[in-house]
């Protein structure tokens, strides 16, 4: 079922505690607040956030390279998962990264999250190769943007 839609928008200063507790509920190791995300900010990562009834509910953020673009992290919160809410965001993350001239997004997903591979295959990212982060294995997806 898709929630009505999601509003998806930068992210502004009053989301950062939002994004840092979101981000930290999934990725616990990065051990974000709101300052990191406001440092991760000042060196070029851009944010955007999904809106549902006023409240930020997902993030996406991503750093744009020369040439390609990396889907560097995105999650939903748990209880609104598998309503489009995710979809809307990478739709945004693709959008933004055609709008800034690069020809292909990739990400890194640990290879034990089945529900976000099977979440990037259905967008259209590709199998590229096995990589090692930390002793933890992870996947390289990518996927080709049109222009
Ligand atoms: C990956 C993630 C961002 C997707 O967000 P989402 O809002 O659930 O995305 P969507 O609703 O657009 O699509 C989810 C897919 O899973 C299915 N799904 C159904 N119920 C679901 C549930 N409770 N939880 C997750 N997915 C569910 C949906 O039907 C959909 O499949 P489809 O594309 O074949 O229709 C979200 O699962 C998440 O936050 N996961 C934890 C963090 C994470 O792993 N991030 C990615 C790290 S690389």
């Amino acid at each position: 079922m898709a929630v009505s839609e999601p509003l998806i928008r930068k992210i502004v200063d009053a989301d950062f505690e939002r994004v840092a507790d979101l981000t930290n509920k999934d990725f616990p190791s990065m051990e974000m607040t709101a300052s990191k995300v406001a440092w991760r900010l000042s060196l070029g990562y851009s944010y955007f956030v999904a809106v549902v009834g006023g409240e930020v509910v997902g993030f996406a953020d991503i750093w744009l390279g020369e040439k390609r673009a990396k889907l560097m992290g995105m999650a939903v919160e748990e209880k609104l998962r598998g309503r489009g809410i995710g979809g809307a965001l990478i739709k945004k993350a693709i959008e933004f990264s055609i709008e800034n001239g690069k020809k292909t997004i990739y990400l890194d997903v640990r290879r034990n999250n089945l529900a976000a591979i099977h979440f990037y295959e259905r967008h259209g990212f590709i199998f590229k190769k096995e990589t090692e982060n930390g002793g933890e294995g992870f996947y390289l997806f990518y996927r080709k943007l049109e222009t």
